[in-house]
């Protein structure tokens, strides 16, 4: 009998994007929280998690912010070179892993830089609901509020039926090999892919949604900048 290989779990962090809607004056994953950077804090959660082999972090190639941090000597963290769409910065993280030895059917975790408040228990949850799936999945949150479908004059359309509707958050994970070739696939087709399960869908297969935290939110406005800022004062 020959004893398989258990998979063991990786994770990317995609730190290339601009974050041109923070109208800030560098990228949004270095804006400050709480005496750190954004991306310090999503670090945090993943950089000494005793369950990942290992962790590789997209940065654009002509990032001057990352050098002047201290986790920039970390040797933990790898680094990838970033690409103009959230996509190719995964991609390029991917065949990072596949140089440092991650194998096909490993799986990998993906998740936002801009997610600084992403909690231990929720990444936690994922790996164990996710370690015998045979998909993967990725941490989600039912819609609250009533939606509405809008026509093209800003109208209501119709009510939709928000049972069946989930905010889809990260990390997300998938088996690298699967992941690789769905996303090389999905970007060649020109197909708009803005998260991993969006390739994933679209090579024909359905990612498991796994309930997590409403306020591991992505900082995408100075709002959600405001709100993480208040959660982090409420903590101390
Ligand atoms: O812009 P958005 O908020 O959707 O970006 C989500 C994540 O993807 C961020 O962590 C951002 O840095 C990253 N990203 C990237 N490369 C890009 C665009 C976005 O790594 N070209």
């Amino acid at each position: 009998m020959t004893l398989q290989k258990l998979p063991a779990f990786w994770a990317i962090i995609p730190a290339a994007g601009v974050g041109s809607r923070m109208r800030a004056d560098r990228p949004k994953q270095y804006l400050p929280l709480a005496g750190k950077t954004i991306l310090e804090h999503t670090l945090a959660c993943f950089v000494d998690h005793p369950r990942l082999k290992g962790l590789v972090i997209s940065l654009a190639e002509d990032d001057p912010f990352w050098a002047q941090l201290p986790c920039a000597s970390d040797p933990r963290i790898e680094l990838a070179v970033g690409g103009d769409e959230r996509a190719e910065s995964v991609l390029n993280a991917l065949l990072r892993l596949a140089e440092l030895g991650a194998e096909e059917h490993d799986w990998v975790l993906v998740h936002d830089a801009a997610r600084p408040n992403l909690a231990r228990e929720d990444l936690d949850l994922l790996l164990a609901e996710l370690a015998h799936d045979p998909v993967g999945g990725l941490l989600a949150v039912p819609a609250r509020d009533t939606l509405k479908r809008a026509n093209a004059d800003g109208r209501v359309k119709e009510t939709v039926d928000r049972s069946v509707i989930w905010q889809a958050y990260t990390p997300q994970m998938f088996r690298l090999g699967f992941l690789h070739r769905a996303m090389a696939e999905a970007l060649v087709s020109d197909v708009a892919i803005t998260d991993e399960a969006s390739a994933v869908e679209w090579a024909g297969q359905a990612p498991r949604l796994i309930e997590g935290r409403a306020d591991n939110i992505k900082v995408t406005r100075q709002e959600d900048l405001n709100n993480l800022a208040r959660i982090w004062r409420d903590r101390q």
